[in-house]
């Protein structure tokens, strides 16, 4: 954590210059008393302790001093225990609460991503969701002491522990400064995205503006389709090093940049063929590498999407230019020979754990059909609880919120062509949403954790003023 030195309360007052209406001090203001007086949870959830203190970290210029607040919650009956942070500047605020989101299976990326919208003046806030911040996989809280999934900190992570952050924040942020917060936003990439299209499908009058990036929407069936590359490899036994499918990607973007740039910024209209580069050689550290039938076969399975022999297309492929290196990961133990597949962990975690239970399964003995029929399996069993595909904003619409998405059209995890909203077949729903909906799909960008990059932050600034 980059988090700053932490100063009691009495400490840090001094010469803060705190300005508010009614002249509370932040002695009596951040204080756990003061501030659990506020909370009043959703439903049945249940207050556990609060903990507040002022804090302070190294900001650009000028160090920044915050009330640091901790509410420690349960859903009784569900056994779960989540921590929501609230991180609330003294000076500066700017009249708004920013929720911020996590990334793949972590609920939250930590207390440090407040820091920057706290720099920025918002009183921010994220959630643990009952779970410890790991993103790579679900292994220390997917099951119960007796082996069951634990559904109830799924559901926690998809959706429920998001509103109850989006509703505490705000209570905490309204009794610390006395009033507002006059607008409320979300902010988030990949799960983080997936956790803003959440908030404006089930709880639509959380948040008055929605920053979502790269939106994991329709996590049970993509993240199944984000081990086709691998299952691929596995029937063919054959896994290219890096180096090789490096230079197939190469070799697309040079076919397919009209424009002498180094990404593809129409790769639907991309037709390049990796067949063609059979027997070239592909540039590896210190050698070369022929590239064979068998590397061209994989790249065009990946790029073309979940195909069952019949023909049906079961999910959308990532795009020539994207880096092969998030789904058709590979590692080699001598050099560039006796290579092996390295499958992203979520969706190993995913498919493993989740939708096969069977956590100890070795998915390189997975077969076609039974790959393909996690796809129904999936869907059927975890889309209404996370799917986060539901096409009817209007009540968000209708309570004026505003959504911010991109895409990056060279994503390496999450496939971009799946449509932002897929559970209606037509379009008009998707035109009829831009009134409210700014959609980017900017072609050099692979995903990341972002902060609203400034570029967007100009439109979202357009899209959210006043
Ligand atoms: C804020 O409080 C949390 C929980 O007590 C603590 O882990 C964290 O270090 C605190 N942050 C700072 C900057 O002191
Ligand atoms: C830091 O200080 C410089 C010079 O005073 C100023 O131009 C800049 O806007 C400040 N940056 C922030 C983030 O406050
Ligand atoms: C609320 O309490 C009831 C009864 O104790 C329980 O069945 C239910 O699961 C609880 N709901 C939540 C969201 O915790
Ligand atoms: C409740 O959760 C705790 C901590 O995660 C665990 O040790 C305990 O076994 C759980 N109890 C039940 C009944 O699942
Ligand atoms: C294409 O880009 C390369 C490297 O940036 C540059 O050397 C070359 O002149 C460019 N060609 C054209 C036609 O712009
Ligand atoms: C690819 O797999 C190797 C070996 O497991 C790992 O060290 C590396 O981080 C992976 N690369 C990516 C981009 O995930
Ligand atoms: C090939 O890989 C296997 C397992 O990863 C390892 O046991 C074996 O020693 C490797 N062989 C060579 C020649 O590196
Ligand atoms: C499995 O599916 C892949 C991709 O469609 C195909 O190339 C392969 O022949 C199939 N294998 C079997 C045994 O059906």
């Amino acid at each position: 954590m980059l988090l700053g030195t932490l100063f009691t309360a009495v400490l840090s007052i001094g010469g803060m210059g705190l300005r508010r209406p009614d002249d509370r001090s932040a002695s009596s203001t951040c204080s756990p008393s003061f501030l659990a007086s506020a909370i009043d949870l959703p439903g049945n959830g249940s207050v556990i302790g609060v903990a507040a203190e002022i804090a302070e970290t190294p900001g650009h210029n000028a160090t920044i001093s915050f009330c640091n607040v901790t509410v420690t919650y349960t859903h009784p009956g569900w056994n779960d225990t989540i921590h929501i942070s609230v991180n609330l500047p003294q000076n500066n605020w700017n009249g708004r609460f920013q929720g911020v989101g996590g990334g793949g299976w972590a609920t939250s990326s930590g207390i440090s991503s407040l820091l920057s919208p706290v720099a920025n003046g918002y009183a921010a806030g994220c959630t643990d969701g009952g779970h410890e911040p790991v993103s790579g996989t679900s292994a220390a809280w997917a099951n119960l002491p007796d082996g069951q999934l634990n559904m109830h900190l799924f559901r926690d992570f998809a959706y429920l522990a998001l509103n109850d952050l989006a509703v505490v924040g705000k209570q905490i942020t309204h009794r610390y400064y006395g009033h507002g917060p006059h607008h409320s936003y979300w902010s988030g990439c990949s799960t983080g995205g997936r956790q803003g299209m959440m908030m404006a499908q089930r709880f639509p009058t959380a948040y008055d503006g929605i920053y979502a990036a790269a939106p994991a929407i329709n996590w049970p069936v993509f993240i199944v389709a984000e081990y086709w590359s691998q299952l691929i490899m596995n029937r063919l036994d054959h896994y290219p090093p890096q180096c090789v499918l490096d230079t197939i990607t190469a070799a697309a973007v040079e076919a397919c940049s009209s424009r002498n740039e180094s990404f593809i910024s129409e790769p639907g209209r991309c037709m390049f063929d990796p067949h063609v580069l059979i027997g070239l050689k592909a540039n590896c550290v210190g050698s070369t590498v022929p590239i064979t039938a068998k590397d061209a076969f994989i790249a065009q399975k990946l790029w073309e999407g979940v195909r069952t022999p019949d023909g049906q297309n079961l999910w959308w492929g990532l795009n020539p230019g994207a880096p092969f290196s998030g789904l058709t990961n590979t590692s080699c133990s001598s050099g560039l020979t006796n290579c092996t597949g390295s499958p992203f962990s979520i969706s190993e975690d995913w498919i493993a754990r989740w939708v096969l239970q069977d956590p100890h399964i070795d998915l390189q003995t997975l077969t076609n059909e039974t790959y393909f029929g996690l796809f129904s399996k999936a869907f059927q069993e975890y889309n209404g609880i996370i799917g986060t595909n539901k096409a009817d904003l209007s009540a968000f619409k209708k309570n004026g919120g505003k959504i911010v998405t991109w895409h990056g059209l060279a994503d390496q995890l999450i496939f971009p062509g799946a449509p932002l909203i897929t559970t209606t077949k037509s379009g008009t729903v998707i035109l009829r949403l831009r009134t409210f909906i700014g959609y980017f799909l900017p072609p050099a960008w692979s995903i990341a954790w972002a902060e609203p990059v400034p570029t967007l932050m100009t439109l979202w600034g357009l899209l959210l003023s006043g």
